[in-house]
């Protein structure tokens, strides 16, 4: 394996954007029939403009790209997102660029195509992804999300196959530990406390407090039809259906030179993990095994303990993930993740802040762009860079989980703060 270093320069995520954020052109906005919410095209533009405005770079030096996206084909009927992405500058047409696919872990792939692309000799790569959702219903868009499972099999569910595939290890994981609805509710109401602060969070302008992430209600119903598991998904337990994009830059230190950066100006990706389960079998709904595996995997290969993670960005696709992803990642014991978030260890102000600018729950979920996002957002963080969600002491160690399916694809990144 080439020992050549990896570093984000820099990167941007476009505001995003679905029902409940208020620039989304939906029935009661005041430009409704006059104009319409970005196209798939148009949020990854936007990703790429924000993300060279930001590092300054002169695109021309980018030598190629990724982008991750899970189905353009079906939401926006648009494959070919590698052309798309040499398309969203004129600077980087003829330039090699390729999609990348693994459900809502298409971005994590992103990542590491761009960081084998480092590691194999090219010293400035841009890293994409993007996801539009919006232009279908919720319903009819479980459907297209329902790819990332094992369709033939599991499709049958539910409609909202993926709320009930969640709804069954929620189920599980409460039976097997005895944790309560008030304990998961915890998480959404950080992820919108969260997503309150940050001006480009899908919920920031929605409000959740305990009592109503604690308990359905005619605000928070339960909507699933599969009686076994709906008691155990809310609306305010579900990820968003997101659109956005999310871009960022990755360097050699050779390409630091040819850019007039400096190392300080980056943070280095210090290890990574990546394991693939099957599609074809589930695993024990209590436990995220294969995100476990690519946690020691990516701390293995940093040289980290859990005890040294400073802050994190984990794939909360619903409440009770973000409580198995702390348990996976070794942060809390297992059935303890609740925990956490009683004491507020995971809280902006806390021992290891988790998700600050309101993870997949707060800040929305372009399942495409996720996996990027989260890379953006320790960048953010460990720059400076978050406003009001800013954490106050500057973290030196971060991680990033991204999940592709029912824990069937995880990608883990694992930065170090040079500067
Ligand atoms: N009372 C009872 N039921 C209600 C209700 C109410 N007040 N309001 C809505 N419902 C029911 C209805 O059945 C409704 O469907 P129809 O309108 O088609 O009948 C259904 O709930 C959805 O309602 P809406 O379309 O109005 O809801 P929404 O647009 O606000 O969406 C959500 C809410 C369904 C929870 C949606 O946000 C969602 O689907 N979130 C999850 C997205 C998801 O699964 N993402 C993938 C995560 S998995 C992952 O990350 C891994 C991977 O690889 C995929």
């Amino acid at each position: 394996m080439s020992n050549r270093r990896v570093f984000i320069l820099g990167g941007a995520n476009t505001d995003f954007l679905g029902k409940g954020n208020p620039n989304f052109i939906w029935k009661n906005h005041p430009d409704f029939g006059k104009r319409e919410n970005p196209t798939l095209e148009e949020q990854l533009k936007a990703a790429v403009d924000l993300c060279f405005a930001e590092t300054g770079i002169d695109p021309t030096l980018i030598q190629r790209g990724y982008v991750g996206n899970f189905v353009g084909e079906l939401f926006s009927k648009q494959g070919h997102l590698g052309a798309a992405l040499a398309g969203s500058h004129p600077a980087l047409a003829m330039k090699p660029m390729t999609r990348t696919e693994g459900a809502c872990a298409s971005g994590g792939l992103a990542m590491l195509c761009g960081m084998d692309a480092i590691k194999a000799g090219s010293d400035v790569v841009l890293v994409a992804g993007v996801e539009v959702q919006s232009n279908e219903s919720a319903r009819v868009g479980a459907d297209y999300l329902a790819r990332a499972a094992h369709y033939a099999r599991q499709r049958s569910i539910d409609d909202f196959t993926f709320p009930a595939l969640f709804g069954r290890r929620t189920k599980a994981y409460r039976a097997a530990f005895g944790v309560t609805e008030e304990d998961i509710g915890r998480a959404a109401v950080k992820a919108y406390g969260n997503a309150n602060k940050n001006p480009l969070a899908h919920m920031r302008a929605r409000k959740m407090d305990l009592d109503t992430a604690a308990a359905s209600s005619e605000k928070n119903p339960t909507f699933l039809q599969n009686a076994e598991y709906a008691p155990f998904i809310k609306m305010s337990d579900c990820s968003q259906v997101s659109d956005g994009g999310s871009a960022l830059i990755l360097v050699s230190e050779e390409g630091l030179r040819k850019l007039g950066k400096s190392m300080y100006d980056c943070i280095a990706i210090v290890g990574t993990g990546h394991a693939t389960a099957s599609l074809y079998e589930d695993s024990d709904p209590t436990v995220l095994s294969t995100t476990a595996h690519a946690v020691g995997e990516a701390y293995k290969a940093a040289g980290i303990a859990a005890k040294d993670v400073r802050i994190a960005e984990v794939h909360d696709c619903f409440t009770v993930t973000e409580l198995m992803m702390y348990e996976a990642m070794g942060l809390a014991a297992p059935g303890h993740g609740g925990d956490l978030l009683r004491e507020g260890a995971t809280d902006i102000g806390g021992k290891v802040p988790v998700n600050t600018g309101g993870g997949l729950v707060g800040f929305g979920h372009p399942v495409g762009a996720t996996g990027v996002k989260q890379a953006v957002e320790i960048w953010r963080q460990m720059k400076g860079k978050c406003g009001a969600y800013q954490v106050a002491s500057t973290p030196g160690i971060g991680v990033s989980v991204n999940m592709g399916g029912d824990d069937r694809t995880t990608v883990v990144g694992v930065y170090r703060n040079v500067g």
